[in-house]
């Protein structure tokens, strides 16, 4: 066949294409109210604004495996017991630790099947696998003294932050209103772990490239488009293929943004994941990674670690105006262990483990993506007597296993309640122990589960210390607080915008706030500048 009829037929196709496109695009109102969530869809029926109210009740009906038939027609597994997860993706992960295809992703990344250059998405295989050992170092318990000091300063600037937005416009605090305040110091604390790069205020450009990039890319995720559909479409040249022309923009504008963060972690003076990884790499044996590949995996651990935790502490806000009970508890506690004249550090987390306990309970109680990131089955299989086909999408249902009664015990406490107490027991000796064993299905589990998961609780721990040290959180007048409420982001789930009032918990805590607040800049500037580090 000749060129031009290959490009004729092409056209005709992309023709009848458009036209599909723009009809569903037309019809986009009614299905946008009815997809509340990606994957988990509108399979439960709640109202769009409580999107999990009947997930769990869905759940319990539909058994440990269940497969539904997204628009009725496309079936996919969900896992909704921590056992059926467990047996899956950890003792038959073989089968289980690649992602579904997503073409859209692979194309922005200009890549094959199952070989996107961003690694959440990549198949399980070697390339993935020295890509995991090439970031472990930096975020594992090798790399936690290195970043941890990063955590304490970041936390310290937050309650500056905090403070100054109580004073700026008292009475109008709202989850709304701090989220920037924790992104900013989520984004700096990561992107420190991995370029060595500082965000001192929520204006600075950079945080907004990375912002305005990761939005893109979540959406073009959770967003399949007509590629993903009819998967021979990405081969269409630029000319015909809108897909094509905005993929091809977006990798690009990635490959921009990822080598100049590489390129500043690489000149840093100090320790930073992406000189680790370089150096982890050239002793892999390999002959040469190349530093794009290694940009891709460090944006892919930023992205993972950024967009996740500011949405997640935003419900430490919405569980304290809901059970105020647990604040009561944890202010006593650090009165006794921290006392009044300075803020928390990690040296008392052995003495906080109420604290670790309330981080736990946030995770379980409202994991901000409740369907975790899907897997694909890559054989027949079959669990509970319920076959599973080769290439079907599996997800694990992480809020129904956080509600698992074989494993989280309700006699502790309602499954739907938030009570920090429930990860932990009395040991002998009278002292309480935090339970580590219980699992923290937001995380996901296997080969494939999230990484960063030990910056991530210990940025929890710091900064749900440093919050509750610090302030009273109290329910706005005439605001009902309804913990059902909350918006989607991609995959992710956040709060509806509350009011409330932040107080500071005395004289005593402002004047150490603004005492030990005054050099945290420069004692950034200076950790971030030290020269090694330690890094071997
Ligand atoms: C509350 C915070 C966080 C949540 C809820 C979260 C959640 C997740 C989930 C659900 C996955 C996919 C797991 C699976 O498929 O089983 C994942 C993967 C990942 N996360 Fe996190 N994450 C968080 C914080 C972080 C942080 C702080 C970092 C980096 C410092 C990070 C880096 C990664 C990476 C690199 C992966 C890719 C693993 C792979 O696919 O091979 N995450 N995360």
């Amino acid at each position: 066949m000749s060129t031009t009829s290959i490009v004729t037929i092409f056209a005709i196709c992309v023709s009848i294409l458009l036209v599909i496109f723009r009809w569903n695009k037309g019809n986009s109102d009614t299905e946008t109210k009815l997809l509340k969530l990606p994957l988990i869809g509108d399979l439960h029926s709640s109202p769009l604004d409580k999107p999990l109210l009947n997930w769990d009740s869905w759940a319990r009906d539909n058994g440990p495996v269940a497969i539904p038939k997204l628009f009725g027609i496309i079936p996919v597994v969900v896992l909704n017991s921590y056992d059926a997860v467990t047996e899956l993706f950890s003792r038959r992960s073989q089968w289980y630790s690649n992602r579904p295809a997503s073409v859209s992703m692979e194309m922005i990344t200009d890549d094959k099947s199952g070989q996107s250059k961003f690694t959440l998405m990549h198949d399980y295989d070697e390339h993935l696998k020295l890509h995991h050992r090439i970031l472990a170092p930096s975020l594992g318990a090798l790399g936690s003294p290195r970043y941890r000091p990063l955590i304490v300063l970041e936390s310290k600037q937050l309650l500056v932050d905090l403070l100054n937005a109580v004073r700026t416009s008292p009475g109008e605090i709202s989850t709304h209103s701090i989220f920037p305040l924790l992104e900013r110091t989520q984004a700096s604390i990561i992107l420190a772990l991995h370029y060595g790069l500082r965000i001192a205020d929520c204006e600075q450009k950079i945080l907004h490239d990375v912002i305005d990039i990761q939005t893109q890319i979540t959406h073009v995720a959770a967003t399949p488009a007509m590629p993903d559909f009819i998967p021979l479409l990405r081969h269409l040249p630029a000319f015909f293929s809108p897909w094509k022309r905005a993929a091809d923009k977006l990798y690009a504008a990635q490959v921009d943004l990822y080598l100049r963060l590489f390129n500043h972690g690489r000149q840093s003076p100090g320790w930073n994941a992406t000189k680790q990884a370089i150096s982890t790499a050239e002793k892999s044996g390999i002959d040469k990674v190349p530093d794009l590949d290694i940009a891709f995996n460090m944006a892919t651990s930023v992205q993972g670690g950024m967009e996740t935790f500011p949405r997640q502490i935003l419900w430490l806000f919405i569980a304290a105006l809901h059970r105020p009970s647990f604040v009561t508890r944890a202010h006593a506690l650090l009165d006794e262990v921290v006392g009044r004249d300075r803020m928390p550090l990690f040296s008392d987390r052995a003495g906080l483990k109420f604290i670790d306990a309330i981080a736990s309970e946030i995770l379980r109680w409202r994991p901000i993506a409740p369907g975790a990131i899907p897997r694909r089955a890559d054989r027949d299989d079959e669990i509970d007597c319920i076959k599973i086909k080769e290439g079907v999408t599996i997800m694990a249902n992480a809020w129904g296993i956080g509600r698992d009664a074989k494993v989280f015990d309700p006699a502790l406490g309602d499954l739907d309640d938030f009570v920090p107490e429930r990860w932990l027991r009395v040991v002998d000796g009278g002292e309480e122990k935090l339970m580590t064993e219980l699992p923290l299905p937001v995380f996901g589990q296997g080969r494939r589960m999230c990484q960063g998961k030990r910056v991530a609780t210990d940025g929890l721990y710091m900064q749900i210390a440093s919050i509750l040290w610090a302030f009273d959180i109290e329910a706005a007048d005439g605001e009902e607080v309804d913990p059902w409420e909350m918006v989607v982001a991609g995959f992710m789930t956040m709060p509806r915008e509350v009011k409330f009032r932040l107080r500071p918990r005395g004289d005593w805590a402002t004047r150490v706030i603004e005492r030990d607040g005054k050099d945290v800049g420069k004692a950034l500037d200076a950790f971030l500048g030290v020269v090694d580090q330690g890094e071997k």
